[in-house]
């Protein structure tokens, strides 16, 4: 099959969060199940670092935005054997402060959507499946069906809208309709791409798309619910049969603690219960806190999604019982303060580093005995899933995807042959510090059940293939 993957963020060339694993992920497994994978993102700043030599530029294309005409330039270069190819326009792309959160970020989108689409023409490989994420390409799929319905080509495509944040609805004003996509805004007053008053890229997708997935089969329950829907009920609801859930994997390469040479010391399971804690003495040491206690650890943006009002009780928690917590993330303002000033309450307990750095992530998932993420919503969550390859136990909320990737301990522990982590279901203060006893009891009692789960976290199937294959069933699900 020919695939044309299209996001606004991908490793290895830039991200800001799980999206850019996922979509990478995936095409590199459908490459190895000998599929040809085109993947189309925008050459924002930073990356022509990334890309040196290896990089070909192609064609200049001009994409009509209405009465702009605006230059597009195509760039190529194989990474995994995925053909990358970056759009290149320095005024919406080759900017200072980050990927998004521009004022003019619809605009941004529409650009690069519509360059995707002469990108489409201009290519000689013809595409079966074009597959979006989320709210910058969801577009896609309502200019193909409206403006394209009639062309050969773009009749026959299979759109497939992948959901990974619905919270972000991708907003622009109804008249940005036609001044940025040349559609005709009876799209939005026929309630087509109309949410709460406005135009919702997003919602245009999922009205438009042939098939719209998630990534975790319970967070797809949750979005066909009025209260954890985020406002999508109604549209997905009418979308309900062509709508599933497919978890997604982690890439075992990247994480894997028996090869890694950014931890202190590798191990496998078999000797996670001696080995492990070596990285822990380590990272201690040179950080000047106690490896004797129990380490809980944090790697995460600090938005609210993440549920940093739970996190700032279970930091205090873990003091409290004397032992040490880490964080490692950035985000919202407030969050950042919070923490910076725990550090300093805590010198001897706390660990805290404001900023993203990949080895530190990996030492801390190395390191910690447990990795705690009390999301409020979590469409699938991928810290929990690296946190198992590293024989760290997550300590999860039961939503979304962390209900599909982790097997909490019973209250009796009589799971325990099978369980991976500890879990609990209200987002409220007193659960989330209840989980945190939990996990001091069962670091302190008998070994054979902490030894036992580290082992089960290490074996547990995170890879990429089943989900892969799911989606291929799904693309070729669709009739044309
Ligand atoms: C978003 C979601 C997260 C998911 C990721 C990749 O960041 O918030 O739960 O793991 O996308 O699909």
């Amino acid at each position: 099959m020919n695939i044309l993957m299209t996001a606004s963020e991908a490793l290895p060339f830039c991200k800001t969060g799980g999206l850019a694993d996922v979509s990478y992920s995936l095409s590199k497994e459908f490459v190895k199940l000998n599929h040809n994978v085109s993947f189309v993102l925008p050459f924002y700043k930073g990356i022509e670092k990334k890309v040196h030599k290896k990089i070909n530029h192609v064609s200049d294309l001009i994409v009509t935005m209405n009465w702009r005409k605006i230059n597009a330039s195509i760039y190529h270069v194989v990474y995994d054997k995925i053909d990358y190819f970056l759009i290149k326009n320095d005024y919406y792309f080759y900017r200072d402060n980050g990927l998004y959160g521009y004022y003019d970020d619809g605009e941004r989108y529409a650009f690069f959507c519509l360059a995707i689409i002469e990108l489409m023409k201009y290519l000689p490989i013809k595409f079966d499946v074009l597959h979006l994420n989320d709210w910058q390409v969801s577009m896609l799929s309502c200019l193909i069906k409206t403006k394209y319905g009639s062309d050969n080509y773009f009749n026959k495509i299979k759109c497939v809208l992948t959901i990974h944040n619905p919270l972000f609805k991708g907003y622009i004003n109804r008249d940005s309709l036609f001044d940025l996509y040349n559609l005709p805004t009876n799209l939005y007053d026929e309630g087509k791409v109309r949410l709460d008053g406005q135009v919702s890229t997003l919602k245009a997708g999922i009205v438009y798309s042939d098939k719209i997935t998630t990534v975790s089969p319970t967070h797809r329950n949750e979005l066909l619910t009025i209260d954890g829907s985020k406002g999508l009920y109604y549209d997905l609801l009418l979308r309900k049969d062509d709508f599933i859930g497919i978890v997604n994997g982690v890439d075992e390469k990247e994480f894997n603690p028996r090869k890694d040479k950014n931890i202190y010391v590798m191990y496998n399971e078999s000797n996670v219960n001696s080995l492990k804690s070596k990285n822990k003495v380590e990272f201690c040491k040179e950080n000047g806190l106690n490896p004797k206690i129990p380490m809980f650890a944090i790697v995460s943006r600090l938005t609210s999604q993440k549920g940093l009002e739970l996190i700032y009780g279970m930091a205090q928690e873990v003091i409290n019982h004397n032992g040490t917590f880490a964080i490692l993330g950035s985000g919202e303002y407030e969050a950042e303060c919070f923490f910076n000033r725990f550090k300093a309450l805590n010198p001897k307990n706390s660990y805290v580093y404001i900023g993203y750095n990949d080895l530190l992530a990996h030492k801390l998932y190395a390191s910690c005995d447990f990795f705690i993420m009390p999301s409020a919503f979590e469409p699938c969550g991928i810290g929990q899933m690296i946190a198992h390859r590293y024989g760290a136990l997550p300590i999860v909320r039961r939503t979304g995807g962390l209900v599909d990737t982790v097997t909490c301990l019973n209250n009796d522990n009589s799971n325990y042959l099978k369980a991976d982590g500890i879990g609990f279901d209200d987002f409220s203060n007193i659960e989330a510090n209840e989980s945190i006893n939990k996990a001091f009891n069962l670091y302190y009692s008998n070994d054979k059940y902490m030894n036992t789960l580290r082992k089960n976290a290490m074996k547990k199937d995170h890879r990429w293939k089943k989900s892969a294959l799911m989606y291929l069933d799904l693309y070729n699900s669709i009739n044309k």
